[in-house]
């Protein structure tokens, strides 16, 4: 395959990162737009020097940024948009900013891509699907949304959803768009402060000696990816040759509840304390993804046991 110029939004990220080392490593010429929110230029540390790589600090919904981005690559063949506010506690915390940079940045980089006639790859997640009412999540199930009043979690699935339709859009009006839904991904460089992630946060609490802090009872299941795969599926979504307006499920099928999860972890380092809190509102009860068009389509399944994966981010987190 030709080398192309790709342009990866929120690229300092979690996954960003992991995403452009891949990209570099398969010979693609890279820019990643991030403004620093939550990624940092240490987690490009590998690529920073690298010739066919540069970092463009730069807020996603800021037309003149992007245009910079493309201008520096001399043309975009390929944008994945990854910029977005993540992160539970956010979504009830800052919803109007959510919204605002999830879907404004969504409709910035779909423009972006239908000026320069570039594939796009949009990250959405499963919580476009809401309080999903049946599981696997499967597409064609319905996405439901719950009364603002409640709380606003959904400023999240809310903005992932409205993506996923002007995503839709985009490809009816010709452009060639994929949309992936990474379910739980985890591995190192996963943030683990109060804005974090589940399995990011337990590392964390137990590097700290404190109690693992676990948000309900415990009992809602999860399918956790590691990075490697979820990174696989987003190459596959962006460099194979597909159909405009496909979706892939990028998940584990493995499931485990959040205690036993917890306990998991609590055993790296022979913490024994696990704390209950209250739930986030919202919340669902169980999260699997079906991979059927993942598997048909991308040629893609998730190959790291969770076994595997925790002992593999503990490892770069002990050193
Ligand atoms: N991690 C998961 O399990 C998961 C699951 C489903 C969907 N996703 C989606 O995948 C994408 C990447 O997630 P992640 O886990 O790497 O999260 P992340 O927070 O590490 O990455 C998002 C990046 O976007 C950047 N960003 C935020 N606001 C920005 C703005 N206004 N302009 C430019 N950059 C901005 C952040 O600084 C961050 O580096 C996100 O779109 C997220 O919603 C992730």
């Amino acid at each position: 395959m030709s080398s192309l110029r790709v342009l990866v939004t929120g690229g300092a990220g979690f996954i960003g990162s992991s995403l452009c080392e891949a990209l570099i490593a398969k010979g693609h010429t890279v820019v990643a737009l991030d403004s620093l929110f939550r990624g940092s230029e240490e987690n490009l540390a590998s690529i920073t020097d690298h010739e066919r790589f540069a970092f463009c600090q730069g807020d996603v919904r800021d037309i003149d940024a992007l245009d910079a981005c493309v201008e520096s690559l001399g043309g975009v063949d390929l944008i994945y948009h990854l910029a977005a506010v993540n992160g539970t506690k956010w979504f009830h915390e800052a919803a109007h900013s959510v919204i605002d940079v999830n879907i404004n940045g969504t409709l910035r980089t779909l423009e972006l891509a239908m000026a320069n006639d570039a594939k796009y790859v949009f990250a959405s997640s499963p919580e476009a699907f809401g309080e999903a009412q049946s599981q696997p999540i499967t597409d064609g199930d319905a996405m439901v949304f719950t009364d603002p009043k409640l709380h606003q979690r959904h400023s999240y699935g809310g903005s992932k959803y409205l993506g996923e339709i002007a995503c839709q859009h985009a490809a009816r009006d010709g452009l060639n768009v994929q949309i992936v839904r990474p379910f739980n991904a985890y591995g190192p460089r996963l943030c683990g402060d109060d804005y974090g992630q589940v399995i990011g946060m337990f590392f964390q609490q137990m590097l700290e000696s404190n109690s693992l802090t676990i948000h309900g009872n415990g009992s809602q299941t999860r399918s956790f990816t590691y990075i490697e795969d979820v990174v696989e599926g987003f190459v596959e979504a962006g460099l194979r040759n597909l159909a405009t307006g496909g979706v892939f499920n990028i998940g584990s099928t493995e499931e485990i509840s959040v205690l036993e999860l917890a306990k998991k972890i609590a055993h790296y380092g022979n913490q024994t304390e696990l704390n209950f809190s209250e739930g986030y509102h919202g919340d669902v009860a169980r999260r699997v993804p079906n991979i059927d068009n993942s598997r048909a389509s991308l040629d893609w399944q998730s190959t790291t046991k969770l076994d595997e994966g925790l002992a593999l981010m503990w490892q770069t987190l002990s050193i």
